[in-house]
């Protein structure tokens, strides 16, 4: 077994966004040390995408800058969802460039986008966890994979994820004995035991009343103000952008309406981001995805 102090100072590494944790062997093996790193980890450059007749990502562009966190936001079925699939890989745009870590990836092949998911982790809405493992080995599962890892050393920092993120006293249980909350906040876990670079949130407070939506808001928060990842996180939640948004991207009718500082969008005049602002602040609880 490694030292208990190994993990704790690759975790005070992670933390710190410094030399990688659990995955620094790794990271080294892909060689990322050597590389020049991008100040945007995420750029949009003029991204259209249609299906069939519907148009609808027109000329999006954006960019996130290492460290910071952007939230997307926007009406239901907007293409919110849609922008952060082209990330994964899971979608390719008509037109446009994508860039994730420096690279253009937008012609990448499926085996590059391995790579890509290695570095940028996404926490689907649904949680997306195995039904047949516990809470504990669905946060173990990334750790697994990592080269030199004993199973204390596992233990150890599936116990440290946990309670960061408030799950210690469900360990044992499956996932379909966990409110939609639990099941996020486990999500979440699983999502950085992954060690990645970038963390991809896609509505994480829809279909929780609100006072859960807040606790969620908090937990993201804390693990940004922990690990400083670059993260992008789709929500229609004012509350939720309003306390982790470095910068904001707003889609109206496949465009970005805006994008820039969340000061500025928060002051903006005009009319429908004001008018979204405020129906969204009155009504969190039905704040719901279609
Ligand atoms: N695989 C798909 N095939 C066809 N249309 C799709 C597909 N995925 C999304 N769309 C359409 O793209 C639009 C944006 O979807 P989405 O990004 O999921 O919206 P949201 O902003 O709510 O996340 C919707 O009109 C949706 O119907
Ligand atoms: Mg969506």
């Amino acid at each position: 077994m490694k030292d208990l102090n190994d993990i704790s100072l690759g975790v005070a590494a992670m933390e710190t966004g410094g030399a990688r944790g659990a995955a620094a062997a790794d990271a080294s093996a892909r060689g990322d040390s050597a590389e020049p790193r991008a100040e945007n980890f995420f750029e949009f450059r003029d991204v259209c995408k249609s299906f069939d007749d519907n148009a609808v990502l027109k000329d999006v562009s954006f960019s996130v800058k290492r460290g910071e966190t952007c939230v997307i936001m926007g009406r239901s079925g907007v293409g919110k969802s849609v922008s952060l699939k082209h990330i994964m890989g899971f979608m390719r745009a008509d037109s446009g460039r994508i860039f994730v870590d420096g690279q253009d990836v937008t012609d990448f092949s499926e085996q590059q986008f391995e790579e890509v998911r290695r570095k940028v982790t996404m926490v689907f809405q649904s949680g997306a966890l195995f039904d047949s493992l516990t809470v504990a080995e669905n946060i173990a599962f990334p750790l697994e994979k990592q080269p030199g890892l004993e199973n204390e050393d596992i233990d150890a920092y599936v116990a440290k994820l946990a309670k960061m993120l408030e799950v210690e006293e469900v360990l044992d249980k499956l996932p379909s004995e966990l409110s939609t909350g639990m099941k996020r906040a486990v999500a979440m876990a699983r999502a950085f035991a992954q060690n990645p670079d970038a963390i991809l949130f896609d509505e994480p407070t829809t279909m929780v009343d609100p006072i859960m939506a807040g606790h969620m808001g908090d937990l993201i928060l804390r693990l940004k103000d922990a690990f400083h990842r670059t993260s992008i996180v789709v929500t229609h939640d004012t509350h939720l952008a309003k306390k982790l948004a470095d910068t904001v991207v707003f889609l109206q009718d496949g465009r970005v309406a805006f994008f820039g500082p969340w000061n500025n969008f928060e002051n903006s005049k005009d009319p429908f981001l004001h008018n979204f602002r405020m129906q969204d602040a009155l009504i969190p609880a039905l704040d719901v995805t279609l």
